[in-house]
């Protein structure tokens, strides 16, 4: 990774620095066309094939297939490590290299992490200080924490009262501005400003990587709502933080395995046994975000619920989310606790060797699929089989291709005593998203259509401005898909970066050497016809994400529906016929 070096530097250093004048320097280029060209210093040839392009700011041999950034061009020509030569650029343009994360991205951002930090540490501090500490201190102590863990997950306390915090960091109009984007206000309808937490029990929230983006309050008594959360703010959004992540993380230095549970205080009763691998969501179903990010964290995430009738429901919704993400080397299972107990009251009534032993036994994924599936019908009826196949069907089209699907479609031909070959006539073949796009896009270059959208943007990030929603194709299940809504949402966020700074966020990840082969793929399309392709495929891609929703929400029967989902699909519905 880039170390300590915010990323942000590296996107700003990447487009002051030409790189153009950086190879010439040392390596006399000549025109040819918009690139410029020289006889390759990385093997040795009589006609140039060594590339310069000035407009992505990247260089490529014909001959030999060396190829990269600025930074590359010096880590290889000049032997320099990563962070000498960005040391070295920096310096030809008059930068300072930060060396601390601290010193990194977007300022507006930037103060909203100090300012939530700073909020944070006072919450801590009135728990320490506050002369009606005593009743937080006694709440914490009755729920079994010790001051070791208070500590760890950095509980603190808002005293009662409307201003607390308004008057301690809202010294003047901006800073009360600030603290409002922040999410710390709440206003009523007359206008009036007051603190959004008053007189509870302070959870923090951090991002995987420790700063604090909003806060979790609880209540002390059983007045309602028990916890208050922050609203979405420029750097809290509910569905993609899971808490205690960050925590989880720093216990274990390596994560082989996380849990995950439903609650803040679930999290804190674990680590105070010794368990420090569970994280929760904040109140939301588990989305296909969480799960991503868990994945990357560990191979293994067990899905923790109550054996109750919502916690079932909560399972196969979690189920359903996950399927995109199905296979690989990655784990998932489900585990359930006894009616009535939580993680918390259990292991404080049982001890942490109950809830371990519960963990290792937990279901496999496709146990608990074809279990729940199958406690709806008689599976001993030919009837009950043939409805088995039809409500699978849809599910199994969600699942990536490869040996976990084969695998998962055998057992269910096993289930329902026929045979796969029987079943495959009934099963359309799934890789959906890159068939049907091909009939509507006509890819130029006869790449697939996916790979042909991702070239495009790493060649002309530019163009992300053009293209539609495509907040739902990450439930695709389709690895190249993935790569096209990770660039993005990283140019959604970043909209000036150019083709090497892209290529060095992705550096040392897992798409980092791909996407550098296609960012010097030839693309012999105009710049319209680019746009034309680039927005068709996003555009497809989305309608249908939204279509396989519709269509698994549809199979599941009206009986099977939640209120919310019945509204998705009318929703939807609306949708797709436009
Ligand atoms: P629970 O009601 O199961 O709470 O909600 P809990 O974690 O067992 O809390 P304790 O043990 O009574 O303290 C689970 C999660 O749902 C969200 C919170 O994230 C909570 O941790 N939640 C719950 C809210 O956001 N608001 C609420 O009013 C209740
Ligand atoms: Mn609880």
């Amino acid at each position: 990774m880039a170390g300590q070096i915010p990323p942000q530097f590296i996107d700003d250093l990447l487009t002051r620095v030409d790189i153009t004048d950086v190879i010439d320097a040392r390596v006399p280029l000549k025109k040819a066309g918009k690139n410029l060209q020289a006889c390759c210093p990385f093997h040795n040839e009589k006609s140039p094939s060594f590339t310069v392009s000035p407009e992505k700011q990247f260089y490529h041999c014909f001959g030999c297939g060396a190829h990269g950034t600025a930074i590359g061009f010096l880590m290889e020509y000049d032997q320099m490590s990563f962070p000498e030569s960005i040391h070295e650029l920096a310096e030809s343009v008059g930068m300072t290299v930060p060396t601390t994360q601290s010193l990194a991205p977007n300022p507006a951002k930037k103060n909203l992490y100090d300012l939530l930090d700073k909020v944070s540490q006072y919450y801590v501090h009135q728990l320490q200080t506050h002369p009606k500490r005593a009743e937080f201190v006694e709440y914490l102590k009755r729920r079994g924490l010790s001051d070791k863990t208070v500590e760890h997950f950095n509980i603190g306390m808002a005293p009662d009262g409307w201003d607390n915090v308004l008057k301690t960091f809202g010294g003047n109009k901006e800073a009360i501005q600030q603290l409002n984007e922040a999410g710390l206000l709440s206003s009523n309808d007359n206008g009036r400003t007051y603190d959004r937490f008053r007189n509870r029990v302070m959870f923090p929230i951090r991002d995987r990587r420790g700063r604090v983006i909003g806060f979790g309050g609880r209540v002390l008594d059983d007045s309602t709502p028990k916890y208050l959360n922050s609203p979405e703010t420029p750097v809290f959004h509910k569905g993609h933080e899971l808490y205690g992540l960050y925590q989880a993380r720093k216990a274990n230095r390596q994560l082989n395995r996380v849990v995950i549970v439903e609650g803040y205080m679930d999290v804190i009763a674990l680590a105070e046994k010794g368990i420090s691998n569970a994280v929760a969501t904040l109140g939301t179903a588990t989305t296909p975000e969480h799960l991503k990010q868990l994945q990357r964290s560990a191979p293994e995430v067990v899905f923790c619920f109550d054996g109750d009738r919502a916690g079932r429901e909560a399972a196969w919704r979690a189920a359903e989310n996950a399927l995109p993400l199905l296979g690989g080397n990655h784990q998932l299972r489900f585990m359930f606790l006894p009616d009535g107990e939580d993680p918390d009251t259990l292991v404080k009534e049982q001890g942490a060797d109950v809830f371990n032993q519960m963990v290792e036994q937990a279901k496999n994924y496709s146990d608990f699929f074809f279990e729940s599936l199958e406690s709806r019908l008689d599976i001993n009826s030919m009837d009950g089989r043939a409805r088995l196949v039809e409500i699978a069907r849809p599910y199994l089209r969600h699942i990536p291709a490869g040996v976990y699907r084969d695998m998962f479609e055998q057992r269910l031909a096993e289930r329902a005593q026929t045979s796969t070959s029987v079943l495959q006539k009934h099963l359309e073949k799934p890789p959906a998203t890159q068939n049907k796009i091909k009939k509507t896009v006509q890819s130029s270059s006869g790449i697939s259509p996916i790979r042909m959208a991702i070239t495009i943007l790493i060649q002309h990030p530019e163009l992300h401005a053009s293209v539609g929603e495509f907040d739902k194709i990450m439930a695709l299940p389709d690895p190249g898909v993935t790569v096209l809504a990770q660039l993005l949402e990283t140019l959604h966020q970043h909209p000036h970066l150019n083709t090497a700074a892209l290529l060095e966020r992705a550096r040392d990840t897992e798409h980092g050497e791909h996407l550098k082969k296609l960012a010097i793929q030839t693309l012999k399309l105009s710049s319209e016809e680019l746009q034309h392709e680039l927005v068709g495929v996003v555009k497809q891609l989305q309608q249908q994400a939204l279509k396989l929703r519709h269509e698994l929400l549809m199979a599941k029967g009206l009986s099977q529906l939640t209120q919310e989902e019945r509204q998705e699909i009318q929703q939807l519905g609306a949708i797709l016929k436009r």
